[in-house]
């Protein structure tokens, strides 16, 4: 039985001041004696060490958004696992669509980083999507096919264990559009098949795969409760602790039901 993860992304918002309120309210709702689901921050560098220290005593883990592939060393601007690490970071979002296409990171560099991070012991949110235009070009799975090869090539199947996939159409991230429950559960079921294909039926079935894209608590039963679907990678709607916290206590609902 798969254990729902929710994860909130923070991308480059919060400040010092909203961001530790932020997670000291996550914090105080989600003390170390809850255990339903798994619940995750992704704050911006500058504050992961505050959230990391007034998320210690509760069941919120800390992950970051993003890391670079080499030991620390002669790389400015970057930020290597061993820091995230001794930080108190447990994971981290690899090949989020703002990084492919704002940034320009390819499907060989995610790999080199995705294998760098699990080297390191830390969890990796791999996110996958397609854009509009391949959508509409019935080419949703063979990008997912090309992302999943490239993003994992070379991983151990040992090392899946701490591999969490999330399923991010680019055309819902942000845009208030949210994938419908069919167009959510048709790709989920695609990738887990490529699980099965690349590693194993069991890798494929222990393996988590998010949903992520304008997931808000209105939605998120409904994406949540498809078979292949979870949990979520939650941008907008992380930035409140009520909105947050409702997506959370759908996933509650479900694992309880
Ligand atoms: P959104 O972002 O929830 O604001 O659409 C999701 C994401 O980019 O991870």
């Amino acid at each position: 039985m798969r254990r729902f993860l929710v994860a909130g992304n923070w991308k480059m918002n919060t400040d010092r001041e909203s961001g530790t309120a932020l997670a000291s309210a996550l914090a105080e709702k989600y003390g170390s004696d809850f255990n339903a689901v798994d619940v995750l921050v992704s704050p911006p560098f500058p504050y992961l060490a505050s959230v990391v220290d007034v998320t210690s005593n509760s069941a919120v883990q800390v992950g970051a958004q993003n890391s670079y592939f080499e030991a620390p060393g002669a790389f400015t601007g970057e930020v290597a696992n061993q820091m995230l690490k001794d930080v108190g970071c447990d994971s981290v979002i690899l090949g989020h669509s703002e990084r492919r296409h704002v940034l320009g990171e390819t499907d060989e560099l995610i790999n080199k980083k995705v294998s760098a991070a699990l080297e390191n012991g830390l969890q990796v949110i791999l996110c996958v999507g397609e854009l509009l235009s391949e959508r509409e070009a019935g080419q949703t799975e063979a990008v997912l096919k090309t992302q999943m090869d490239g993003g994992l090539q070379g991983v151990s199947a040992e090392s899946m264990a701490n591999i969490v996939i999330a399923y991010e159409p680019v055309w819902a991230i942000g845009t208030g559009v949210t994938a419908s429950t069919e167009q959510a559960e048709s790709a989920h079921e695609y990738l887990r098949g490529w699980l099965s294909s690349a590693y194993s039926a069991e890798i494929a079935d222990a393996t988590r795969i998010l949903y992520g894209g304008s997931v808000k608590p209105g939605n998120a039963k409904e994406l949540m409760g498809q078979p292949n679907v979870d949990g979520a990678l939650v941008g907008g709607a992380s930035l409140t602790a009520d909105a947050f916290g409702g997506i959370i206590d759908a996933a509650v609902e479900l694992a309880s039901a």
